[in-house]
């Protein structure tokens, strides 16, 4: 296609005057030159915007061009806002392609993309040679999948080096450790060729100064700090009518601080400038976000209230305040206990003067900073990259179906723990999803001369679950459906499980809400609860005006059934037959069918020790925890003995979430891989199996413990 089919038509709509324009010749020519390209520059320079179009608009690069996003409201809306510079339709020249979510066409030549789907699309082809092209924005998140990307496209550079159409690397980030790429992307063998060399480019942003104010004192909490703060901002600064950014940790704290600044935004005196609230977060409907882009109405300011996306990967203008609570959720991992939680934790100090610079884009601005100054001093200077912090079974069935079976040896940017690799590998043996050649079978092969490359091998179970979009349990619940005869309901609970809570309990209508929420409400499974809620929906033919009576998320239903249309979609190409029928009555097969596929998640009732409330001791972590009030079976009478759960969460206390009750027989007969061998180890001890399941694990079942049930020999 020649340049001209991607030139504009119409009216320019591009604003020229962002930095990145000055650059645009010189980042042409560094890209034709060299085959790895870091361009470091301020958040609202005009990079994830602008660079991809210059890149499409040149001959010299050909093919298509990926822009990669480490959140999915980035994608979609960087994409709807370059189509909208180029008049065109979203899905047209340039499109977005999130999970669940596919906009674009034959045409499409720009395409921005979660850094999870271009994972995706690696996965079936390697070497990404349906792109010429492929930008990793927001590098500097260090995102699980960017990192993974990193791997990918150094790997694909080197394979299609010779050939005609070369990969080029484009590397965008607002701050960067710009040596640890250089470094990184170098290449090992000195050609002497500049495509082998990467090159940074830095483009200067517009910042204008801004006043920092630390807190005198530590604070309690921060949440009620960050209220005081925008209202004594907002009735000090009459003159300046600048918005305030707050920076949050999560979408209930965010809700509840907006329900909390409404009220008291009543109250302010009748001369003052109204206050307008806009919450943002990843997971809110884009209808709802178009208000946090959208200027204040006249007489009025803009108060946002944001998670770390607007740190970043959105620019909101408008904002002359940012108040920093110095929190922010993120996962954390360990892989001695295999407890992967979402914690609130402090962000480091990089992060720090991002959320800082967000007050001074337009215009001086002024950043109150919620610690002291000696705290801010204490925190660390990055943040940890995700890789070395989270569960890595879903890294490890993607390097698989990629074709690295020496998962140690992928060449990450930075490694992640070794144990957390080997406990992931284990999970998925248990899982069924990947098998392990024995070390005798290894060595046979060595002294054959055989030259396969040994460590983990995906199994049929495991080809497939990779093929779903969803976390391995999820994935192997779906298809295990089929076998239990559930997968329409299966369908239904894992697009559920995919979607934040459906239901609705606002603070001054909490008892109606319960009430309404209660003719749903299963006591033997949360999952039979998501189901009845999702049948209810469609019965009422999917009714914005039902769901608010009933104090339901109409957005967040809409969402499941979308993603439930989608899953059915790729399950058809899944499933050996086409399991889907009808639902049925019976909800035997489901918990059968979680109790196979979860079986990494079950929990016992511990007996009562005088210690307040009901516990539960999981089986895989051996931790003690309860199951979370939201949970109908929280309610039940006596309280289950034995259950499954979907997650387990740490708020105030060890909570599980997703809760079924099961059958302690089933545990035996449909998840033998971890349970037979304790059984059978403990009947030894003169106790049937089920007796010896009932009396619990004698020893902490750590990894090695499942690793023996499993029998394998969980190497790398
Ligand atoms: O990538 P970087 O942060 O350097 O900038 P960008 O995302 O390309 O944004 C450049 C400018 O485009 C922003 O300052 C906004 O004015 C505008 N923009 C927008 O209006 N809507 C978007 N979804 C993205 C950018």
């Amino acid at each position: 296609m020649g340049s001209g089919d991607a030139k504009m038509s119409g009216g320019e709509r591009r604003p020229r005057e962002l930095p990145v324009f000055a650059a645009e010749e010189l980042l042409v020519r560094e890209c034709a030159r060299h085959g790895t390209v870091i361009v470091v520059g301020e958040t609202g320079s005009g990079k994830s915007t602008q660079i991809p179009q210059f890149l499409m608009e040149r001959r010299t690069f050909g093919g298509r061009v990926a822009v990669t996003q480490p959140r999915r409201v980035a994608a979609v809306s960087l994409a709807k806002r370059v189509a909208w510079e180029r008049r065109t339709k979203v899905g047209g020249l340039v499109g977005y392609n999130v999970r669940f979510d596919d906009c674009t066409g034959k045409k499409t030549r720009l395409r921005y993309l979660t850094d999870g789907m271009l994972l995706r699309e690696a996965m079936l082809d390697s070497t990404l040679k349906r792109y010429s092209v492929v930008l990793l924005d927001e590098a500097h998140e260090r995102s699980l999948s960017t990192d993974l990307l990193f791997g990918v496209v150094k790997r694909a550079q080197q394979e299609r080096r010779a050939t005609n159409m070369p990969l080029r690397v484009v590397v965008m980030s607002a701050t960067l450790d710009v040596q640890l790429f250089m470094r990184y992307f170098s290449s090992s063998d000195k050609t002497g060729d500049a495509f082998d060399e990467p090159v940074a480019v830095h483009i200067r942003g517009r910042q204008f100064p801004v006043e920092l104010r630390y807190a005198t004192e530590s604070q309690q909490d921060y949440l009620d700090a960050a209220i005081v703060t925008v209202l004594q901002v907002h009735l000090s600064e009459r003159e300046n009518k600048g918005d305030v950014l707050v920076f949050l940790t999560g979408q209930e704290e965010i809700e509840s601080c907006a329900e909390l600044l409404e009220e008291k935004a009543q109250l302010l005196p009748p001369n003052a400038l109204k206050l307008q609230v806009c919450p943002l977060f990843a997971a809110l409907p884009a209808h709802k976000q178009l208000a946090v882009f959208a200027p204040a109405p006249p007489g009025s300011r803009k108060v946002v209230l944001a998670t770390n996306i607007a740190e970043t990967s959105i620019t909101i203008s408008g904002v002359r305040f940012v108040v920093d609570t110095g929190m922010v959720k993120a996962k954390s991992y360990a892989a001695s206990t295999g407890l992967e939680l979402l914690r609130v934790g402090p962000i480091s100090q990089e992060q720090a003067w991002q959320r800082a610079g967000r007050a001074g884009r337009e215009g001086p601005g002024k950043c109150f900073r919620l610690y002291r100054e000696q705290d801010f001093l204490k925190l660390r200077q990055r943040s940890v990259p995700e890789i070395k912090r989270v569960e890595l079974s879903q890294v490890v069935l993607q390097l698989l179906t990629m074709g690295v079976r020496q998962v140690d040896k992928f060449p990450f940017i930075e490694a992640p723990p070794t144990d957390a690799l080997r406990q992931a590998v284990f999970q998925l043996v248990a899982l069924g999803a990947v098998s392990v050649p024995s070390r005798h079978a290894s060595a046979a092969k060595k002294s054959d001369g055989g030259d396969a490359p040994q460590g983990p091998e995906l199994t049929e179970l495991g080809r497939r679950m990779a093929a779903l979009p969803l976390e391995p349990m999820h994935a192997k619940f779906l298809i295990e459906s089929e076998r239990f005869g559930c997968t329409e309901e299966a369908l239904t609970i894992a697009a559920m499980l995919s979607v934040e809570s459906p239901l609705f309990t606002p603070r001054n209508a909490r008892r109606e809400a319960n009430s309404a929420h209660r003719r749903y409400l299963s006591f033997e499974a949360d999952h039979l609860t998501l189901l009845n809620v999702f049948g209810a929906f469609l019965e009422a033919k999917a009714d914005a005006k039902w769901c608010q009576a009933n104090f339901l998320k109409f957005s967040t239903l809409h969402k499941a059934r979308k993603v439930r249309q989608q899953l059915v979609g790729m399950l058809s190409t899944v499933l050996e037959t086409s399991a889907l029928g009808s639902a049925k009555a019976d909800s035997t097969p489901i918990l059968q069918c979680l109790v196979s596929s979860f079986s990494l998640r079950i929990a016992q009732r511990l007996p009562p020790d005088g210690k307040p409330g009901v516990r539960y001791k999981t089986f895989a972590e051996s931790l003690e925890t309860r199951i979370h009030p939201s949970s109908g079976l929280a309610r039940r009478d006596p309280p289950p003995e034995w259950v499954v759960y979907n997650e387990l969460v740490m708020t105030s206390k060890k909570y599980l979430k997703g809760v079924a009750a099961i059958d302690q027989k089933w545990l035996v007969q449909f998840a033998p891989a971890l349970f037979q061998a304790q059984a059978q180890a403990q009947a030894r001890g003169g106790k049937t199996g089920g007796e010896a399941l009932a009396a619990g694990p004698k020893r902490k079942p750590k990894e090695n413990d499942a690793a023996q049930a499993a029998r394998v020999d969980v190497r790398l």
